[in-house]
């Protein structure tokens, strides 16, 4: 008798594919095996191609294989205006390798025109608008390229303890979150361990797309949620190039900060995301004391200058308190104490801050509240060398 061995993977890529004829139910099935076949191996023996790459639509008829796993995604059936299914993200089908590519946003062009529209109904749009509109990353697009960028992005619903990352793949989608709660896990010496978690708000899985690097940590949802992805090639070829530029310049800055010692690397780079300058001339006033507080500032270049006016003393006028250097900050200390502005400050020659908003600040300057108490405990020493006697800090506390 003759003997056949089975080679390996035979089995499940014909299990495979024929899960995909099942769902898919293509009306050309040589067509269909053709273009399954021609996907797979284009993932499998090039690192650098895309789905789509090519462009269109990306429901393409009977097309991606992204699609065939995902046999178990709930199907929409809430209403008619969510009768769109999006392509799901799938793990196995992810790209294989991005190690090859490294991001070069001056070079980096090579990502092609090509868009891809995941058809959405009016309210699936405006709901996505709403969610996006306080997501840093895509603070900085214009109008067109934010509609292509909504264009791209597809629903995705998660049941609890679902993985929607696993730390160590590689970067396939960034997501958005519409609703949900989820953990990240990150693994330290070889175990997970929970870091943090979002609740109904923020992103994820940019960093992978960004740097070319495996996923840093686990993402999995911890109730039933709703998530909006965006494809590696749309959010590289739009949205990489001005967070990139934006991280990486304030990335240096936020090193030199002794204040942002206590943050770690990402959450430093979410400062980053959230940070504006602004450039003052000389002897503007930046700061008004007395004025409600919106935001902190800290010091790109050029020198600020602080002045108090004692509240017990106004007559005496005006008095300079303390100057300050590249690498300070000011202004958080009514964001902190939530009073009004303690003191004045001025420009000393033409000064650039970069500046945090006071939702930024509540939101990613927890772990630094101990340093900045510690700090404020020093404004009172230099008080009452300056002042006296006469003021002390629960006059501005
Ligand atoms: P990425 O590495 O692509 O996939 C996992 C994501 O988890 C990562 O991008 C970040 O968006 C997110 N994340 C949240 N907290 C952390 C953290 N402390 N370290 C790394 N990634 C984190
Ligand atoms: P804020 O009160 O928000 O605005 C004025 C800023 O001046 C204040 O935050 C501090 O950041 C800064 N500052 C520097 N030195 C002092 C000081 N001795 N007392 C109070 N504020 C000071």
């Amino acid at each position: 008798m003759m003997s056949f061995e089975i080679p390996p993977g035979l089995t499940d890529l014909l299990q495979e594919f024929t899960v995909a004829v099942l769902r898919e139910r293509p009306s050309n099935l040589v067509t269909f095996a053709a273009n399954y076949f021609n996907k797979l191996n284009d993932i499998n023996t090039d690192g650098t191609n895309e789905f789509n790459k090519g462009g269109g639509v990306r429901f393409i008829e009977n097309a991606s294989p992204e699609r065939i796993e995902n046999s178990d995604e709930p199907m929409q059936t809430e209403s008619e205006d969510e009768a769109f299914e999006p392509p799901p993200p799938s793990s196995r089908y992810r790209r294989k390798s991005v190690s090859a590519e490294t991001y070069n946003p001056e070079t980096d062009d090579d990502l092609g025109e090509a868009k891809i529209v995941n058809p959405k109904s009016d309210i699936q749009r405006q709901r996505l608008a709403d969610v996006v509109k306080d997501i840093l990353l895509f603070r900085s697009l214009d109008p067109e390229q934010m509609q292509e960028v909504l264009d791209a992005m597809f629903e995705k619903r998660v049941a609890p303890g679902e993985h929607i990352i696993d730390q160590g793949d590689d970067g396939d989608y960034f997501y958005v979150i519409d609703s949900g709660t989820y953990d990240i896990y990150v693994l330290i010496e070889g175990q997970p361990k929970l870091v943090g978690n979002y609740d109904n708000s923020g992103f994820f899985g940019e960093l992978a797309l960004m740097y070319n690097m495996p996923r840093a940590a686990t993402i999995t949802a911890s109730s039933q949620g709703k998530i909006w992805a965006l494809d590696r090639t749309t959010f590289r070829r739009i949205v990489l190039k001005s967070a990139f530029e934006k991280r990486k310049k304030y990335e240096t800055l936020l090193e030199h900060v002794p204040l942002l010692k206590s943050l770690d690397v990402y959450e430093r780079m979410n400062v980053a995301d959230a940070l504006l300058s602004r450039t003052f001339e000389d002897g503007v006033q930046i700061i008004k004391q007395g004025d409600a507080a919106e935001c902190m500032y800290f010091l790109e270049s050029g020198k600020v200058r602080i002045a108090m006016v004692n509240k017990n003393d106004p007559s005496a006028g005006e008095k300079d308190v303390t100057t300050l250097e590249k690498g300070g900050y000011f202004g958080e200390l009514a964001l902190v104490t939530h009073q009004p502005r303690a003191a004045s400050a001025y420009a000393i020659g033409q000064v650039k801050c970069a500046v945090l908003d006071v939702h930024a600040f509540e939101r990613l300057m927890g772990p630094c509240m101990d340093v900045l108490k510690r700090n404020i405990g020093d404004y009172e020493e230099q008080l009452s060398k300056i002042f006296g006697k006469s003021m002390s800090m629960k006059d501005i506390r």
